[in-house]
């Protein structure tokens, strides 16, 4: 049986946080869509180092460049700011080992912080943007600001889409079974509820497993 949902919240989804339906649709978690991770590192006005953990994006491009589209960034962040400031940022992914080092950055990210230190992360100088890469990603996109919108007019997420203008990756991460693996791409299952209760707050971090090899 499938159960219908339209755009007027169920009363039965109840707050796990004050202004969790603010900042997110219900519909995100009628389903938990997995969602790839990343880093994006910018600049501080001040010059420090900012990492910001990121989800909600996609990537995608045709011979006029390749993008990313980061459907849902906060507009309260740093990162929000940097970008709209100096134009530039990097998206770096780094596998699921790394997930503690990330929640580090979300707990400590004062203007003064280093946060790729805060972290535990190597900074290394990028190729062709200022902001600094992570050593220990698998895959850097060093990205220009190509477009900024806000996504529901609301003032809380925006739109971000960055122009890829440099790639640097892993040399090892050149198939199928290397990128299906613990060792790569981490994916965040954000809190999925029971559409007919709205019980559930779990959330999980997970790799890829081929099923099938085509
Ligand atoms: C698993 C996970 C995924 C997240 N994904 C996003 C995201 O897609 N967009 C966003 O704006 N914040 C996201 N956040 C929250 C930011 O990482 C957090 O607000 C961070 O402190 C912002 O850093 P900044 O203010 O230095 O930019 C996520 C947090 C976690 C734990």
């Amino acid at each position: 049986m499938k159960i219908e949902l339209g755009n007027q919240k169920p009363e039965y989804f109840i707050e796990s946080w004050p202004g969790q339906y603010d900042i997110f649709s219900h519909y995100e978690f009628t389903s938990g869509v997995p969602s790839v991770m990343f880093m994006i590192t910018t600049l501080k006005e001040n010059g420090k180092p900012n990492a910001c953990l990121h989800a909600w994006s996609t990537f995608s491009g045709d011979k006029g460049g390749f993008f990313a589209v980061m459907t849902g960034l906060m507009q309260d962040t740093h990162t929000y700011k940097n970008i709209l400031r100096d134009k530039e940022f990097c998206i770096n992914f780094l596998d699921t080992s790394y997930y503690d080092s990330c929640i580090k950055t979300i707990e400590q990210n004062n203007e003064e912080d280093n946060e790729l230190l805060v972290g535990g992360f190597t900074p290394e100088p990028s190729k062709v943007v200022k902001p600094p890469r992570i050593k220990e990603a698998f895959l850097t996109y060093e990205c220009t600001l190509e477009s900024c919108s806000d996504l529901s007019n609301s003032g809380i997420n925006a739109m971000i889409i960055g122009k890829v203008q440099h790639v640097s990756i892993d040399e090892d991460f050149n198939n199928v079974g290397a990128i299906c693996g613990e060792k790569s791409f981490m994916f965040n299952i954000h809190s999925p509820k029971d559409s007919k209760t709205g019980e559930g707050s779990q959330s999980a971090v997970t790799s890829l497993k081929v099923v099938r090899l085509i």
